[in-house]
């Protein structure tokens, strides 16, 4: 009896254990987690049958949740853009996404583009080495054994500065391989090796992140050479502010060959007040990455580049047919054939934008893709790049 009870009361103290210990804790965690979401969800958009809009409380939005950002007052506007940028010409763009078709989010809250399948798990296990970290940026290494695989057509300056703008050409370019990439867009980085910080914002084409081969908006960011950070809301981080433009959704207007061209201007600026950096795509500030999430780019972006990356999985033992750009080089022809950058500005120490000076530029397999400046100068400093893939010159 004695022992039948001694065995019944330490079962009831491991249980208490249990519960006390163990279990609540998962459940204070995990319920704490789905009751922050439920309340933070003021309503939700159904756009097709893969993705839902939900409308958070821009207070309760789950980036707010950064261990860097417990005390984090949200700034709810840029205090101030930056002199003589070239603010007054968003293109050809008038900037809607698929889902104003099926709502608004109210005011107060911000759009979180939620996908119902989980493309990317199930990639991931096919891949399982595929992580994070694979999709690099161009740096001054950009042939660098580390990275096989992603050709860049870039230009880049070196210096101190702010912020950069360009205005890109949007095109829906043929992605082939399933973890294969094809990006427009402006990197603004600080920092060596591990400690590289970057912040990023274009349109890319990723069946791996999104399950469709559509043009998206994207941005990204990373304080340790890709190793944490993510893409869009994936992670803690970006603090949303717009209640009418989602990251992660689609363009709804693309250029077509020797047709109409769109573009959307895309910007990443260091706020003169906060520090923080604000993400604007045709004049409209999306959001922004807080100064303290950062080690390096909490002070000025040491680098900026801009152009087109794909990845090149080589899945048939040839090189990819994966396209850049519109999927035409600029000696095929510029406007209409091949893809743009134009009013590329980069934003110096004194929160003035001007023309890139001393730039580089780089093609790490011109057989495939090519980049070439736009000497005339029309539509302020600009420049075409992309190519094909595949061909008789690119095996
Ligand atoms: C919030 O909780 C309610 C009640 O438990 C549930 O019916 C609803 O689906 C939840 N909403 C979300 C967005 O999870
Ligand atoms: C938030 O504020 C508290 C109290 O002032 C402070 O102890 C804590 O370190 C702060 N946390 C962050 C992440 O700055
Ligand atoms: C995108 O996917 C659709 C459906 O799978 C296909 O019909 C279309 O040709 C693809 N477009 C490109 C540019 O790859
Ligand atoms: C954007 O996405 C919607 C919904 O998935 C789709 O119907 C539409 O064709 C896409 N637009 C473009 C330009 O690809």
């Amino acid at each position: 009896m004695s022992k039948f009870k001694t065995s019944i009361c330490w079962s009831l103290i491991l249980a208490i254990f249990v519960f006390a210990v163990i279990v609540p804790k998962e459940l204070v965690d995990g319920k704490a987690i789905s009751d922050v979401a439920n309340k933070s969800i003021i309503k939700s958009i159904k756009v097709d049958k893969d993705e839902i809009i939900d409308c958070y409380d821009i207070y309760k939005q789950p980036s707010l949740n950064h261990p860097l950002l417990h005390n984090h007052t949200v700034q709810e506007k840029p205090s101030m853009s930056p002199k003589n940028i070239k603010l007054d010409n968003f293109g050809t763009l008038q900037l809607t996404q698929t889902w104003h078709k099926y709502g608004t989010c109210p005011k107060g809250t911000i759009p979180v583009r939620r996908n119902i399948k989980d493309f990317r798990s199930k990639l991931s296990r096919k891949h399982p080495r595929q992580k994070f970290s694979h999709y690099k940026m161009p740096n001054t290494v950009r042939s660098d054994a580390s990275r096989p695989g992603h050709e860049y057509a870039v230009i880049w300056v070196s210096g101190n500065f702010l912020g950069a703008q360009a205005k890109i050409n949007l095109w829906n370019p043929v992605v082939e391989a399933p973890l294969e990439i094809s990006v427009s867009q402006i990197w603004i980085t600080a920092g060596e090796n591990d400690d590289r910080n970057t912040i990023e914002a274009g349109w890319e084409v990723s069946k791996y992140i999104y399950g469709d081969n559509q043009t998206r908006f994207f941005i990204l960011w990373t304080t340790d050479d890709y190793n944490t950070g993510c893409y869009n809301l994936e992670c803690e981080g970006f603090v949303h502010t717009s209640s009418n433009i989602a990251v992660g959704c689609n363009f709804t207007e693309l250029s077509t060959f020797k047709g109409y061209q769109k573009d959307a201007t895309f910007s990443i600026h260091k706020d003169q007040k906060s520090g923080n950096w604000w993400v604007q795509v045709q004049g409209i500030p999306v959001g922004y990455y807080p100064s303290s999430l950062f080690t390096q780019l909490s002070k000025t972006a040491k680098e900026i580049d801009f152009g087109g990356e794909i990845y090149n999985q080589r899945s048939r033992e040839r090189h990819t047919t994966t396209q850049m750009g519109s999927g035409h080089f600029p000696s095929e022809g510029s406007l209409g054939i091949s893809s743009y950058f134009n009013y590329v500005q980069v934003i110096d120490e004194n929160n003035e934008a001007k023309d890139p000076e001393n730039v580089k530029s780089e093609v790490t397999n011109p057989n495939c893709y090519g980049l070439k400046i736009d000497d005339k100068h029309k539509n302020g400093y600009g420049f075409f790049y992309g190519g094909p893939g595949y061909s008789d010159n690119c095996q």
